[in-house]
This record gives C-alpha cells, sequence and structure tokens, in this order.
C-alpha cells in the first residue's frame, strides 16, 4: 500500500514557529468508498494567516491549510479522475474527500497557470479585490498607500488601484521587491527596512494625506500611515503579520482621535465571508490578465518535505508575490 505525508502540529507556536514544532508523518492511503474521492497534491499553499489560526485548535492537528489536488481515483461521478480541485485538506500529499468541500479549478485562458488558483485568481487575489474595491472604495485621482506591497495580496493590490486611477505608493521589504512594484506601475515604491523616516517619506509623496490605506501589516507602520490619513480616508485591515509572531501585545498610541477628527473608516474583514462572490472576481481577475493590466510571480519551492521552510520564508520575507509548494 502507497504511503501518504503530513505535517503535524506537535506543538502550539511560541513566538516564531520552530521546525520541532510540526514533524511528518507517514500514513497508509485508505481505500475509498462509494460517493468518495482519492485526491493527490499538486500545489500547497502556505500563507500567513496558518500562523495565528493554528491557536483555535489543538496540538496534534494535520497542519491547516489549502491545496490545488488532482484526483487519481474517483467514485463520485462530479469528481472524475484528472479533475483539478481546491481543498483545504491540509498539509498533506494525499486525501479522501466526499466531494463537499471541493472546488473545481475552471479552465483558465491558454498561458495561465493551474497554480494561481492559490494566488491572483484565488484566496489571496479574492482578499485584495474585496479589501481595495469594496472597502477603501477608491476613487481615479485618490492616493492609495499599500504596506506588504510585494506579497501574494499586495501586489494585487496595488495593480487594481492602478486599474482605479489611483496614485499607488508601495512599501515592502527589499530593493529587489522595491524594483518589481515599479515594473508593475507603482507610482512610488519604498523599501520599509531601509527609509529613514516613514512619517517624512509619507509626507513628502501624499502632502495632502492618504486616502485609501490597505494595510497588510500593522503594528508601528500602520499607526505611522494612519496619522497621514486625508480627511475622510478608508482603511482596509487585511493583516498585521508584523505582530503574527509577538509574545507580548503591542501599545501603541491611540488612534481614536484621529479616527474622529480625520472622519475615517477603518475595517477589518475576513475573505472567507465573501466567498460566494469568488466567481465575479476571478472572472475580473482573469479579463485583467488577458488585457495584460494584471500581472503575477509566485515563489515556488519545491518538495512536500520543505513546507515548512516555505512557511518561515513569509516571514522573512523570501517570497515576491505568492508562496506555494511544488510537490
Ligand atoms: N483578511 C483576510 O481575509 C486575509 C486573507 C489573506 C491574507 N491576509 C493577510 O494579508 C497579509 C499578506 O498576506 P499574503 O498572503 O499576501 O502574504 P505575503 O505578503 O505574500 O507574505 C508575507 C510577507 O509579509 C512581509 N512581512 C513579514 N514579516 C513582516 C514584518 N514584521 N513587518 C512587515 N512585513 C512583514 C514579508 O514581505 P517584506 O519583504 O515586504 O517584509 C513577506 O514576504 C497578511 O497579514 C495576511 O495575514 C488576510
Amino acid at each position: 500500500m502507497t504511503k501518504g505525508k503530513k505535517w503535524v502540529l506537535e506543538k502550539h507556536f511560541q513566538g516564531m514557529p520552530k521546525r520541532s514544532d510540526m514533524k511528518i508523518v507517514e500514513f497508509d492511503i485508505p481505500p475509498i468508498k462509494d460517493g468518495s474521492v482519492l485526491l493527490e497534491a499538486v500545489y500547497l499553499s502556505v500563507d500567513p494567516y496558518m500562523r495565528p489560526y493554528t491557536a483555535r485548535f489543538p496540538a496534534g492537528i494535520t497542519m491547516i491549510g489549502q491545496q490545488i489536488a488532482k484526483v487519481t481515483e474517483s467514485k463520485n461521478a462530479d469528481f472524475p479522475v484528472g479533475t483539478n480541485v481546491l481543498t483545504m485538506a491540509g498539509w498533506v500529499s494525499h486525501s479522501v474527500s466526499d466531494g463537499k468541500e471541493l472546488i473545481k479549478i475552471p479552465p483558465y485562458p491558454k498561458g495561465v497557470p493551474l497554480s494561481l488558483a492559490l494566488g491572483t485568481l484565488g484566496m489571496p487575489g479574492m482578499t485584495a479585490n474585496y479589501g481595495f474595491v469594496d472597502i477603501c472604495a477608491p476613487k481615479a485621482g485618490e492616493v492609495a498607500v499599500v504596506s506588504g506591497a510585494a506579497g501574494a495580496v499586495g501586489n494585487v493590490v496595488g495593480q487594481i488601484a492602478k486599474i482605479k486611477g489611483c496614485k499607488v505608493i508601495g512599501f515592502a521589504g527589499s530593493d529587489e521587491k522595491v524594483a518589481w512594484l515599479k515594473e508593475l506601475g507603482f507610482d512610488e515604491a519604498f523599501n520599509y527596512k531601509t527609509i529613514k523616516d516613514l512619517d517624512a517619506t509619507l509626507k513628502s509623496v501624499a502632502p495632502n494625506g492618504i486616502d485609501c490605506y490597505f494595510d497588510n501589516v500593522g503594528g508601528e507602520f500602520s499607526s505611522t500611515v494612519l496619522s497621514n490619513m486625508a480627511r475622510l480616508g478608508r482603511i482596509s485591515c487585511c493583516g498585521a503579520i508584523s505582530t503574527y509572531n509577538d509574545t507580548k501585545p503591542l501599545m501603541l498610541p491611540a488612534v481614536h482621535g484621529t479616527l474622529v477628527f480625520k472622519e475615517i473608516t477603518m475595517k477589518g474583514f475576513i475573505i472567507s465571508t465573501y466567498k460566494d462572490r469568488f466567481p465575479e472576481w476571478i472572472k475580473e481577475h482573469v479579463q485583467w490578465m488577458t488585457e495584460g493590466k494584471l500581472k503575477y510571480k509566485q515563489h515556488v519551492t519545491k518538495g512536500f518535505d520543505n513546507m515548512f521552510d516555505a512557511f518561515m520564508g513569509l516571514f522573512s520575507g523570501a517570497n515576491t508575490g505568492k508562496a506555494i509548494v511544488e510537490v
């Protein structure tokens, strides 16, 4: 009998995740019953949310996550052998499903890789679309700031902001990432690790204030952006990766006065709440890609056994664009 492999969360993460918090376990792949399919992982996603979300589950779980899998055996007529699907099976090489939670990946136009179902045409891309278009409600000519701008979500936000006619300012953690953001059409891009004074930088590129802030990082960086918002500005609170490995809550200046007197809207969201709208946004993104307005990069780590390293790359900033693991 062929063996499958899975990553088990042995211990809850404390601070930065450690390799010893997880282990790879082999298991017997069970035979499938009527109505079920056997899935083999093709690409697995590593995402920042996995760090805070694991705290909701007991130690000993199979590490959570989404993957693109291929049906390799089927006793379910809706999912014949060869079908590509999205599944939340977690960090596993093989899984059995009754089909209920599976999402079939539609055929993409020629040249668009299947793996984008985990990136620009998947959860991160949908996050960018909802979080920027619905929450920031951008108008042409407005100033938009994006943190984590060279990541899976951030790069899509910046490109949508350009499509919507904004002046787009991005922040990312290396000069190479900044160069890519400029290639994508960002009007201004900065390496937040090397700029001397964030406040002065923001005032120089957005002298009349920031209308839209798409926040991927939270923490002190975002407090400084918040203090530079324009009146009636909108903040989309997407993520707070700068705080995910903190062991003590961060104490920052109170923001309430700024929110009140500048009449700012600040909204957090979890994209799965809006999953019914994914088909509409996927169509829009495919259209923009076909028109050359929406580009992508993927950071591919090869090998199921290297999932932990790929995951940690999210916290060291190893990835430009979407981080995925190819089995
Ligand atoms: N609300 C939702 O439903 C939802 C959905 C998806 C993602 N998110 C959130 O959106 C954010 C981006 O996710 P993603 O999937 O696009 O990840 P990503 O940006 O592709 O990868 C993470 C990036 O975060 C940056 N980073 C790591 N530590 C940092 C720190 N201490 N300060 C500032 N930046 C840091 C790194 O880039 P640099 O080199 O630039 O530092 C790294 O490449 C995350 O906060 C995530 O939790 C939320």
